[in-house]
C-alpha cells in the first residue's frame, strides 16, 4: 500500500514541478542617449517552454522606437512528453490504489491482471526513462535560451558598444532540476518493480507453478517491506524454489506486497 502511495506521490511530483512552472528574467538595455534606456526588461516564459513565442520590447536607443524580440527554441514537446508519460503515470497508480483497496479479491481471480501489470509496468519504466532523459536534455537548452546574457545578443541595441547591456535576474530553476531528479526516481521505482511485478506472473516457474496459486501466505512474507527493503528483497525473493510467491494475482496486490 505505502509503494503505491510513493508511485503516486512522485508521479505528482514530476509533472507539478514541471507543469506548474513560470519563470522570469530580467536585463537591462542603458542606451548612450539615458531617456532611451529600460534598465529592467523582464521577460516571463512558462510551461511548455515555446520560447520563440516569448517576446518582449526592448528599446532601439534610436529615437523613442522599440523593437519586439523573441526568444529563439521550441522546448514543448519534451516538456510535453514528460508531463503527459508523469500524468499517466499517476492514474495508472490511482487505479491501482483504488482496484487494491475495493477489488483485491476480483482481481486475483482473474490472471490477466499480472501481465497486463507487468507490460504495464516494463512500458511505463521505459518511457520514464526516455521522457527523463528528453526532458533532462531540453531543460539545458532553456536553461542556455534564457541565460540573460545570451537573450542580450538578441537586442540589436546590445550590438551598439556605446551602448551597456547587462543581466538584471536569472530564472530560478530549482523547481524544474527537482523535476527532471523526480523523473529519474521514478524510473528507478518503476524499473526496481519490474522484477517483484515479473514475479507475479509465474513466468519464472514454468506454467506448473500457476497451481500454487491462491495462498496467503506469501502476503505475510512481502509485509512490511519497504522501498529501501527492496534491494534485500531482491536476495531474499530471488529464491525461485519457493513455491508460494507467484500465487499472488494483480498488479495492485503486487505493490502491497512490497510494503
Ligand atoms: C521597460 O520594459 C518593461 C517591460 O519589461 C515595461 O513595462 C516598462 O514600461 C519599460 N520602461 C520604460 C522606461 O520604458
Amino acid at each position: 500500500m505505502c509503494m503505491l502511495v510513493l508511485f503516486t506521490v512522485f508521479a505528482i511530483f514530476a509533472f507539478a514541478t514541471c507543469g506548474g512552472y513560470s519563470g522570469q528574467l530580467r536585463v537591462s538595455v542603458d542606451c548612450m542617449e539615458k531617456a532611451r534606456s529600460n534598465l529592467s526588461i523582464g521577460i516571463d516564459f512558462a510551461y511548455p517552454f515555446r520560447l520563440h513565442q516569448v517576446s518582449f520590447d526592448a528599446p532601439v536607443c534610436e529615437g523613442i522606437r522599440e523593437e519586439r524580440v523573441f526568444l529563439i527554441g521550441d522546448y514543448s514537446s519534451s516538456a510535453e512528453f514528460f508531463v503527459t508519460i508523469a500524468v499517466f503515470a499517476f492514474l495508472y497508480s490511482l487505479m491501482a490504489t483504488i482496484v487494491y483497496i475495493f477489488f483485491q479479491n476480483k482481481y486475483r481471480e482473474n490472471s490477466r491482471g499480472p501481465l497486463i501489470d507487468f507490460i504495464v509496468t516494463v512500458v511505463f519504466s521505459f518511457m520514464w526513462l526516455v521522457s527523463s532523459s528528453a526532458w533532462g536534455k531540453a531543460l539545458s537548452d532553456v536553461k542556455i535560451a534564457t541565460d540573460p546574457d545570451e537573450v542580450q545578443l538578441l537586442i540589436s541595441a546590445c550590438k551598439v558598444q556605446t551602448n551597456k547591456c547587462g543581466s538584471v535576474l536569472e530564472p530560478r530553476w530549482s523547481g524544474l532540476n527537482t523535476s527532471v531528479v523526480f523523473g529519474f526516481l521514478n524510473f528507478v521505482l518503476w524499473a526496481g518493480n519490474i522484477w517483484f511485478v515479473f514475479k507475479e506472473t509465474g513466468w519464472h516457474k514454468g506454467a506448473s507453478s500457476l497451481a500454487g496459486g491462491g495462498s496467503e501466505k506469501q502476503s505475510g512474507t512481502f509485509n512490511n517491506q519497504g522501498i529501501l527493503d527492496q534491494s534485500a528483497g531482491y536476495n531474499t525473493q530471488g529464491n525461485l524454489s519457493q513455491p508460494t510467491e507467484y500465487s499472488q494475482v494483480g498488479g495492485p496486490t503486487s505493490y502491497s506486497n512490497q510494503m
